[in-house]
């Protein structure tokens, strides 16, 4: 029986709940169309701004690998790795918003049935940059945008009132949210950066802001390692290297926490999550957290530029888990979103052995214990 994929979110009809993440994934309409030819259920821009940037003079995204012969975790191309996770440095659109516009346009005309965002960003540091905010929204909107995402969380710009650093003053999230709910007529989603020590606090500014949804995680701030041969960095530019943000699998469980922090605090609000997603099991954490849709671009990246192995690989994950669970009445993913939200306590709610077994705790995996113990492994 064919199951039922679709789903609403911030009163938009969703064929599916799964996007592609603003990145390269949706830096065109060629690879949008080919996206939606394969089966994503919605789009998130890459992020357009009114000044179109020049990136860096070196790659603007690397791939790094884990070995599973040796400690290596590197950039390199080595045998018998697996991908450990993406690393980029890559700024916002180098496309105009006039380059733009028409191609929003004539996507959402191919496929009315697919959910487009722009993602946008501008500065905030006055009235005129808010203003550009407002620009953006108008201009998104008019081409035919069911949403727009505020990007509040790339980790790689310098400027004080832009990206990152707006998502960690929760002043700024929320006049940046409030400038953009001024003229917007459809969904607005803050994209929140994981980089500050409580999420919540700076969600609570997006939705007191007027914020429809919260958005997380974009990449978290890191460096490329440095080459023990060469004593460079990994990627560099004439040597240099700015902190670039980290996303792919090594992230999964660092963006759940995250997640974690924003459902708990607003189990009646809306979140879209990203992070490490490549499979239904990935996406399935984020739905039982609380997450409505989910955002996928490092595995997307890594399959095709748009991942259409990926996006058949969610959908049939999807069908296969509702069947499974048919018994228990479940007709959509709507039916799991929270589920698990609120197993997550403090540590000091989890329970301890009785006085009578307690060794120490029990042993780890992989853990030596020291010899001629009494320990026993757990089971
Ligand atoms: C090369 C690259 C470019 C990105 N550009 C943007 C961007 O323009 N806007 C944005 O909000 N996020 C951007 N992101 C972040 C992704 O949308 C996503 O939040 C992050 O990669 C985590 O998801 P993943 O683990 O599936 O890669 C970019 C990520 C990568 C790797």
């Amino acid at each position: 029986m064919a199951m039922n994929l679709s789903t609403e979110f911030t009163g938009l009809n969703f064929v599916n709940p799964f996007m592609l993440a603003s990145a390269p994934p949706t830096e065109s309409d060629t690879n949008i169309l080919r996206a939606f030819d394969a089966g994503w259920g919605g789009v998130v821009t890459k992020t357009i701004a009114l000044h179109p940037v020049v990136n860096v003079d070196a790659a603007k995204t690397k791939f790094i690998r884990a070995s599973s012969e040796t400690p290596q975790i590197t950039m390199k191309k080595i045998p018998n790795s697996v991908l450990h996770s993406s690393w980029n440095w890559e700024l916002t659109s180098d496309k105009t918003l006039d380059w733009w516009l028409p191609r929003l346009e004539r996507i959402k005309k191919a496929y009315p049935d697919r959910i487009v965002v722009a993602s946008i960003m501008a500065g905030s540091g006055n009235d005129k940059e808010l203003r550009n905010w407002q620009e953006l929204t108008k201009a998104c909107q008019s081409a035919g945008c069911d949403a727009l995402e505020i990007n509040l969380s790339c980790p790689h710009m310098d400027r004080k009132d832009m990206g990152a650093n707006v998502g960690r003053d929760q002043g700024l999230v929320s006049v940046v949210a409030q400038a953009v709910k001024e003229v917007a007529t459809v969904p607005v989603w803050a994209k929140l950066t994981p980089g500050t020590t409580d999420i919540a606090v700076e969600a609570r500014a997006a939705f007191n802001g007027g914020a429809d949804a919260v958005t997380s995680s974009n990449t978290f701030t890191a460096l490329p390692m440095i080459d023990p041969e060469t004593l460079e960095f990994e990627v560099n530019v004439d040597g240099f290297v700015s902190t670039g943000g980290l996303g792919g699998p090594a992230i999964l469980p660092l963006s759940l926490a995250k997640m974690t922090q924003l459902t708990q605090a607003f189990p009646d609000k809306e979140f879209s999550g990203i992070g490490g997603i490549a499979a239904f099991e990935h996406a399935l954490n984020y739905f039982m957290l609380g997450c409505g849709t989910v955002q996928v671009c490092t595995a997307a990246m890594l399959d095709k530029a748009v991942g259409p192995n990926v996006i058949k690989g969610l959908n049939e994950g999807l069908e296969r888990f509702l069947e499974r669970h048919a018994d228990k009445g479940w007709t959509g993913i709507g039916d799991v979103i929270g589920l698990r939200r609120d197993n997550i306590v403090a540590h000091s709610q989890i329970r301890r052995p009785s006085g009578k077994e307690y060794g120490g705790g029990r042993i780890a995996e992989g853990y030596a214990a020291p010899e001629g113990s009494r320990m026993e492994p757990s089971p």
